[in-house]
C-alpha cells in the first residue's frame, strides 16, 4: 500500500466495487461531472463497471483509497493514460460523499504524485477538471499543479457545455511533503 498522511492507496478489492458503484457511480450528477462520458446504469456484478480493474492494462493504474486509521474505504484513484515515451500520465480521483472535505483529496493527489514521479519515473502529471470544481482545483494546486489553460466549452454536462481547466506538474517542480 502507498501511504499518505491521512489515506492509503491499495489494490481494488472485490467488495469495494458495490460500494463505489452505489455511492460514486450512483450519483448521476457528480458522475456526469467527473467522467467525461454519459452516465448509464450499471448492472450489479457487471464486468463493464469502471471500478473493475484489468491488471494487464499497462496504461491505467487503479487504486482504492482507504483511511489509514481503520482501513475504511474512502474512494477511488487512478493514474491513467500512462505514456512511457513522453513519460506523462493523468491523475483522476473520486471520494465517497462521506469522505469529502476532510483533506483526503489533497492527500490522494500527493500520493499519486509520489507514485507517478518516484515509483514510475514520470516527468509530467496532468489533471483536467471542471472550472467550477473548487475542491479539485485546490487539491491540485496545494500539491504544486499550475493552471496551464482553459478548455472552453469542452465538457457536455447535464444539458450544458462547461469549461475545463488543464493543470500540470513537472517532476522538477514537485515538492513532496517531508
Ligand atoms: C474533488 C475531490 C476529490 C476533492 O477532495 P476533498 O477531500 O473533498 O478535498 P480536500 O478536503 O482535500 O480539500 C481541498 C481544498 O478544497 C477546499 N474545498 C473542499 N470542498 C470544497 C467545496 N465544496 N468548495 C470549495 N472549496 C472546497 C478545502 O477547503 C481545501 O482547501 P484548503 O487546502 O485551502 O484548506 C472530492 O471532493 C470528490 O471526490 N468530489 C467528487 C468527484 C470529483 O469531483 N472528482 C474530481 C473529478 S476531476
Amino acid at each position: 500500500m502507498l501511504r499518505g498522511s491521512k489515506v492509503g492507496l491499495r489494490a481494488r478489492h472485490e467488495d469495494d466495487i458495490p460500494v463505489l458503484e452505489a455511492e460514486l457511480h450512483g450519483d448521476v450528477v457528480n458522475t456526469s461531472r467527473a467522467m467525461g462520458h454519459p452516465w448509464r446504469p450499471i448492472t450489479p456484478g457487471s464486468k463493464d463497471s469502471q471500478f473493475v480493474v484489468d491488471d494487464t492494462n499497462q496504461q491505467n493504474v487503479h487504486f482504492s483509497v482507504v483511511e489509514l486509521d481503520g482501513g475504511v474505504l474512502a474512494g477511488s484513484a487512478v493514474l491513467w493514460g500512462i505514456d512511457t515515451h513522453n513519460r506523462s500520465a493523468h491523475v483522476g480521483l473520486g471520494l465517497l460523499p462521506s469522505s469529502r472535505g476532510r483533506g483526503y483529496g489533497t492527500d490522494v493527489v500527493a500520493v499519486l504524485c509520489h507514485y507517478g514521479f518516484v515509483v514510475r519515473g514520470l516527468q509530467r502529471l496532468q489533471i483536467e477538471t471542471l472550472a467550477d470544481n473548487a475542491a479539485m482545483l485546490r487539491s491540485a494546486e496545494r500539491n504544486g499543479f499550475v493552471r496551464e489553460g482553459v478548455l472552453r466549452s469542452s465538457a457536455w454536462v447535464m444539458g450544458e457545455f462547461l469549461d475545463q481547466v488543464l493543470l500540470g506538474l513537472l517532476a522538477q517542480e514537485w515538492k513532496p511533503e517531508p
